[in-house]
């Protein structure tokens, strides 16, 4: 009976050290997959192939931002020939309207954090306040 014990005990303690990497990623809020960004419910696609927003996302703000801030230009023409205004918070946040499970979800396993939070605003943040 003693012995039953013991490698009950044993099996505990080996199936625990087994499953060691999967707790660990549970308890720390991570998984082995990544961040698992959260990506809108109502849309399918965005407004660049998806391989070339995970890679270059920051490279098409800026572009857009040059186009605004240097040329007045506000509308931007996609390769596919759709047309979308060229706004940090009144596009790209209006699909990926939870910025915190989306931007920041992946920012943060990235260890980055862009600065433009500083003077743009995260739309989801000023709801409820009449504007
Ligand atoms: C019309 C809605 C829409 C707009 C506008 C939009 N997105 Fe997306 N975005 C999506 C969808 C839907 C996906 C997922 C596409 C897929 O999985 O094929 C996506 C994917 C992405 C990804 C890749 C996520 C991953 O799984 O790795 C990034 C990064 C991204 N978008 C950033 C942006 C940024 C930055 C902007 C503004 C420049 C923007 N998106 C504008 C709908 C949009
Ligand atoms: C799939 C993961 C992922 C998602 C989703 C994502 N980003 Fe990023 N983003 C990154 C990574 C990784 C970097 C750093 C890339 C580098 O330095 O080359 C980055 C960098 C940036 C930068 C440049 C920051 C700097 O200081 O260089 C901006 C701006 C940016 N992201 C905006 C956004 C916005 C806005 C969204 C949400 C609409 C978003 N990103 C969603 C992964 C992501
Ligand atoms: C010091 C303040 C400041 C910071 C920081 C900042 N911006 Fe801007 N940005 C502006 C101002 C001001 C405009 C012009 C707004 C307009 O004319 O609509 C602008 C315009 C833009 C536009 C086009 C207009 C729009 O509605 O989005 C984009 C895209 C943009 N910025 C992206 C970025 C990105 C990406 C970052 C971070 C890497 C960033 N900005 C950081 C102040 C800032």
């Amino acid at each position: 009976m003693r012995d039953r014990h013991a490698i009950i005990a044993a099996l505990i303690v080996f199936f625990v050290v087994l499953t060691f990497p999967i707790w660990y990623a549970r308890a720390a809020g991570t998984t082995s997959r990544g961040p698992e960004p959260k990506l809108p419910e109502t849309e399918k696609t965005c407004v660049m192939p998806v391989e070339y927003m995970r890679a270059s996302h920051m490279k098409l703000l800026l572009t857009w931002r040059d186009d605004v801030v240097r040329r007045n230009v506000r509308t931007w023409i996609a390769p596919d020939g759709k047309s979308y205004k060229a706004s940090l918070s009144g596009t790209c946040l209006r699909c990926h309207a939870n910025k915190a499970e989306f931007c920041d979800r992946c920012h943060t396993y990235a260890g980055v954090t862009p600065y433009c939070w500083e003077c743009h605003v995260d739309p989801a943040s000023i709801k409820g306040s009449g504007t």
